[in-house]
């Protein structure tokens, strides 16, 4: 379909194959066994299973940093391959489940954020780059005085939401948040979903959330897929699989769900005044 932004056609992820010394084959552990599923533009897609399912391993692949074994991603219509072009990459970003350690420590936050936004030539002047490294700190809730911080003076939902600003630097059209909150204390886990959701309507994002818990999916998402061992046992619209899940397994996953307060959503900040 036209609308789609990504389209995932049959895609397998092996791992673990090839030849002993002695020559003898080894089987390969199919993480993926072919999956398929596409977001549209603007959408906000979950995918949902246990641990091991294969979810960090679909996510991985969509962001270029798993190569497939089989399979195609198809992205505004083109292949999405694993090795990519600057524009691919700046057009898929991912917000990483460990805030601890995604973040550069030896690098003051502003610094990682300016030299992201000139590498990628986002900013032509360093003092360009720094005054947008500002900008993306107020969208998450940070301070101006963090620029000048390393990540290790901030606490994990502080960090979580600078891995959060470095992921929207580079105005991607899909973000890929896995798991983006089960390293963070539960009682700071509502306040990033929060950010999330709020940023995700308001920039337009499309957004690929992987998650394990319902509770999450149900406040943040549109449509759902979930996975078992490797691959899509159901999926559809968030609110018709968790009103009448067919498969045991999703029953059981929505059994599993936490008692997640209503997402409050912070108002975006004020954009600055145009010149
Ligand atoms: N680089 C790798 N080499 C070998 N096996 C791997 C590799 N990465 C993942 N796997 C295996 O693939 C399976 C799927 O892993 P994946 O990380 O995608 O699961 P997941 O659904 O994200 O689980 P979790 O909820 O624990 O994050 C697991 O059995 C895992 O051990
Ligand atoms: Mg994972």
């Amino acid at each position: 379909m036209a609308d789609q932004l990504l389209e995932v056609k049959d895609l397998c992820v092996h791992f673990g194959g090839g030849r002993t010394l002695l020559g003898k084959k080894k089987v390969p552990f199919e993480a993926l066994k072919g999956i398929d599923f596409s977001i549209a533009a603007g959408e906000a897609f979950a995918i949902v299973g246990e641990s091991g399912a294969g979810k960090s391993t679909a996510a991985r692949c969509v962001v270029g940093l798993q190569k497939s074994t089989r399979g195609e991603i198809t992205f505004q219509g083109a292949p999405l391959g694993f090795h990519r072009d600057r524009d691919q990459r700046r057009a898929v970003q991912m917000v990483f489940q460990d805030p601890y350690s995604s973040l550069s420590p030896r690098m003051t936050v502003g610094g990682a954020l300016a030299e992201l936004l000139r590498v990628n030539k986002v900013c032509g002047t360093k003092e360009a780059a720094r005054e947008r490294a500002g900008e993306l700190l107020e969208m998450v809730g940070m301070p101006p005085s963090a620029l000048d911080q390393r990540p290790r003076a901030f606490s994990g939902g502080q960090r979580q939401r600078i891995g959060i600003a470095r992921a929207i630097a580079l105005e991607p059209a899909l973000l890929v948040a896995d798991e983006p909150v089960s390293a963070l204390d539960v009682s700071i886990q509502a306040s990033i979903l929060g950010l999330l959701k709020r940023l995700q309507r308001e920039l337009g994002l499309t957004m690929l959330f992987i998650s394990h818990d319902l509770a999450v999916v149900r406040q943040l998402c549109d449509r759902v897929a979930v996975m078992c061992d490797g691959e899509i046992i159901e999926m559809g619209p968030v609110s018709e699989v968790l009103a009448a899940p067919r498969e045991e397994f999703t029953k059981n996953l929505l059994a599993a769900a936490t008692d997640l307060p209503d997402l409050e959503m912070e108002p975006l900040a004020a954009p600055p005044p145009k010149p």
